[in-house]
């Protein structure tokens, strides 16, 4: 229920009518009994006087009834399209109050319609990146399953390899639905941290393990830059941060050189955070690529011969998770080089407290 219009006269408009009927009136009276020889004060004053307040009493009564009720009726109908935004506004017939109400109304209006603009521009772009993303491995598994109905089938050299590499591109057809879910839920905001304690440095071991294959076949080195004996206890969402963790290594296997390595360092920030850095001397990014990293399937390598194929969503889910956490991720890179990413961590409050 919207809350009744309450009114707010204005005055003026008739005060000031009323004064000009009765003095030009006035004086034009008082002309003529004067070019008659007739001129008479009392006369003059008592006719300005009732002029002045028959005209005010009549325009002011105009005004309310036909006036003020057709902007009452205005305010009414926008108040059916919006009853939040003017109900708390009084009526008025004074014109400048209520040309900057419709201006502020036009203007809020207009703010709403670029942002559902600029949602829709997402949503178009999202759809179509969505659509490219999976066409690729859709039609390599189809490429494949037809060649083997063609009759690659009945010949057992290839149809091994060819069962093989369709479903690869299943997995990946998976893995891009997978990065798309968790990027929907991250950006509508579904998703809830499960907040717990645990030790960084044992999470980031489990995630070399995991990963120690896929960095072999590249002669890549996933190592801290020291030992660290000692836990280091965080509260964090672990599944989400073993997630983050998991983006950065893979990036750094996938685009860093041959033989390369990738070094993970934990250290204070400030007393109730952690800084975690994943650094590796792969490729690099060109500055000029730096602002959009993050951009959910942004790729430094737009072209689509691009050797390692990813969803284009691993630094976008990456900063969702730490942004979630009310946290900061950083990057710096030099192309030829390498590059570090780097995130901090809220300590556990058990952590900070052993330190004292
Ligand atoms: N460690 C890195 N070294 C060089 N380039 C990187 C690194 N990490 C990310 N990038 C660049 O950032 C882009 C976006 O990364 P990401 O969101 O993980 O998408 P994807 O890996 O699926 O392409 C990559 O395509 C790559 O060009
Ligand atoms: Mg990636």
């Amino acid at each position: 229920m919207a809350a009744p219009v309450r009114s707010k006269k204005s005055y003026r408009f008739a005060f000031r009518s009323s004064v000009y009927i009765a003095l030009i009136s006035t004086m034009v009276m008082a002309f003529l009994l004067w070019s008659f020889n007739e001129l008479n004060w009392v006369v003059v004053i008592v006719t300005a006087l009732t002029l002045f307040v028959t005209s005010f009493v009549t325009l002011q009564i105009r005004i309310d009834k036909f006036i003020y009720k057709k902007i009452k009726k205005i305010y009414d109908d926008v108040e059916l399209l919006e009853s939040s935004t003017l109900p708390s506004y009084p009526v008025t017939t004074d014109m400048r109050t209520l040309t900057a109400e419709i201006e502020k109304f036009a203007k809020d209006k207009k703010i709403e319609i670029d942002t559902l603009k600029i949602r829709e521009e997402y949503r178009k772009d999202f759809l179509g990146n969505v659509s490219h993303e999976l066409k690729t491995p859709l039609f390599t598994v189809q490429g494949y399953l037809e060649t083997l109905l063609d009759g690659a089938i009945d010949d057992k050299n290839v149809r091994k390899k060819y069962i093989y590499r369709a479903n690869k591109a299943v997995d990946r057809l998976i893995y891009i639905v997978k990065d798309l879910d968790l990027i929907t839920k991250l950006e509508v905001g579904d998703l809830r941290l499960e907040k717990q304690s645990f030790n960084i440095i044992e999470l980031i071991q489990s995630v070399f393990d995991l990963l120690e294959m896929k960095a072999d076949k590249k002669n890549i080195t996933l190592t801290f830059d020291i030992p660290y004996p000692e836990p280091i206890m965080v509260y964090a969402d672990k599944e989400k941060i073993q997630q983050v963790l998991t983006n950065l290594l893979v990036n750094s296997i996938k685009y860093g050189n041959e033989k390369g390595t990738t070094e993970i360092s934990v250290e204070n920030l400030v007393k109730n955070k952690v800084i975690v850095r994943v650094t590796d001397n792969g490729e690099g990014i060109p500055a000029v690529h730096i602002p959009r990293l993050f951009e959910r399937f942004y790729r430094v390598d737009q072209s689509g011969s691009r050797r390692e194929g990813g969803s284009g969503l691993g630094l976008a889910i990456v900063k969702h998770v730490i942004e979630a956490h009310g946290e900061k991720i950083f990057v710096e890179s030099a192309v030829e080089v390498g590059s570090e990413f780097s995130f901090t961590l809220e300590k556990s409050s058990s952590q900070i407290e052993d330190k004292q």
